[in-house]
């Protein structure tokens, strides 16, 4: 039977030649040189001023929180569909994660809603780039600077996104990258942070490395810190991938092209939007099912899986989820309408770069079978 998957990247010679040269010669002298090159492409790629890479995404989620200082009694809001990883950083540090509504067509945080969150206890706000599409960055960085709440843009699944002609991950104090290896950019495993602000900056360096200044080679610790370091050889494949970066997202949106002529006369049936003055990277092609057809996606994706196509579940409100049993609002349901409208009745569909035109058009054929099936 045909498989299809649903997430994967796209290697050719020049990953394999610079991981190889990694393998080789990125110790002694040469030790640095790898992070060095894929730090400074990154920023000058996103136009931030500085970046640094990490072991992931979640670890540049944590040293945002920890270099901002949450701690014990302080609320961070954020979009209540998101990975999980989102909000689990808020709690590594003894914040309080308070989960706000999303908007019907981006899934991105809502203005209103994030608002509508914010009490004395509010300190940050994470808002996510959710599968490539951009919040209402205007809107959100106005309240949050009326307000004084600091801003990280979860970026994990949005590079080469923009919103005005800026790219996404650089609207925040700091914003973060994810390039697990499901992701438009993969190092496998790893992350980075980027920020313009020298502060935060330098902080990071020593956070992430158990508490020393970058370049004391000392074992006095003065403090305690983390351990969060990508290795040479992940940076040199990650430096190849970001030379690549706009080839990646041009297979991506010709991707999302493909899908979007195949089920644009389905009816009942929402994908992902490009807002004018946005650019899409497409990371997740996603579809909500009208709830008419009364289809929770669960029961969808096994019918897929059934036809070798690999699905996703669109991201459970965190506030649904046991983990977060501990700080859920009251009357979360009505507060996070939207989440709760969408998320029972929306997949992620196969959204590997490795994809073909044919590929995509076997999945939307299945679709349109399936959902023809029940009128
Ligand atoms: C929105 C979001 N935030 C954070 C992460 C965490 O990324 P990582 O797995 O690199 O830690 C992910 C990863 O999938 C994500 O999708």
């Amino acid at each position: 039977m045909r498989e299809v998957p649903v997430a994967g990247p796209w290697i050719t010679e020049k990953e394999i030649a610079y991981v190889t040269d990694a393998a080789a010669n990125a110790w002694y002298r040469r030790a640095n040189e790898y992070y060095g090159r894929f730090e400074k492409t990154f920023a000058e790629y996103i136009g931030t001023k500085y970046a640094v890479c990490l072991p992931s995404c979640t670890s540049a989620l944590h040293l945002s929180m920890a270099a901002l200082k949450i701690g014990p009694g302080d609320e961070v809001i954020l979009p209540d569909c998101t990975w999980t990883a989102t909000a689990e950083p808020i709690i590594y540090q003894g914040g309080t994660p308070v989960f706000a509504d999303i908007d019907r067509e981006t899934w991105c945080l809502r203005p209103d809603a994030f608002e509508a969150a914010i009490t004395p206890r509010t300190r940050a706000v994470i808002p996510v780039d959710l599968y490539g599409n951009v919040p209402e960055w205007d809107a959100i960085l106005d309240i949050a600077r009326r307000r004084n709440i600091a801003v990280v843009e979860d970026s994990a699944e949005a590079i080469g996104s923009t919103y005005k002609g800026k790219k996404a991950g650089a609207f925040g104090d700091t914003g973060v990258f994810s390039f697990h290896g499901t992701k438009t950019l993969t190092t496998g495993e790893g992350g980075m942070l980027v920020t313009d602000r020298e502060d935060l900056y330098k902080r990071v360096l020593v956070l992430r490395d158990h508490g020393r200044k970058p370049g004391d080679t000392g074992f006095y610790f003065e403090e305690i810190g983390f351990k969060y370091k990508m290795s040479a050889l992940q940076a040199a494949l990650g430096l190849a991938q970001i030379e690549r970066v706009e080839e990646l997202i041009t297979r991506k949106r010709q991707q999302f092209a493909w899908y979007q002529r195949e089920l644009k006369n389905v009816p009942g049936l929402r994908i992902n939007v490009e807002p004018p003055e946005t650019r899409n990277s497409y990371w997740m092609n996603t579809v909500v099912l009208d709830s008419k057809y009364d289809w929770p996606k669960e029961k969808l994706q096994k019918q897929l899986a059934a036809a070798g196509i690999a699905t996703r579940p669109f991201f459970y409100p965190l506030s649904s989820l046991p983990a977060y049993k501990d700080y859920v609002r009251p009357a979360i349901k009505e507060r996070n309408k939207v989440c709760y409208d969408i998320s029972p009745w929306a997949i992620n569909l196969p959204s590997a770069l490795s994809l073909t035109e044919d590929d995509i058009r076997y999945v939307c054929d299945e679709l349109k079978r399936l959902l023809g099936a029940r009128g």
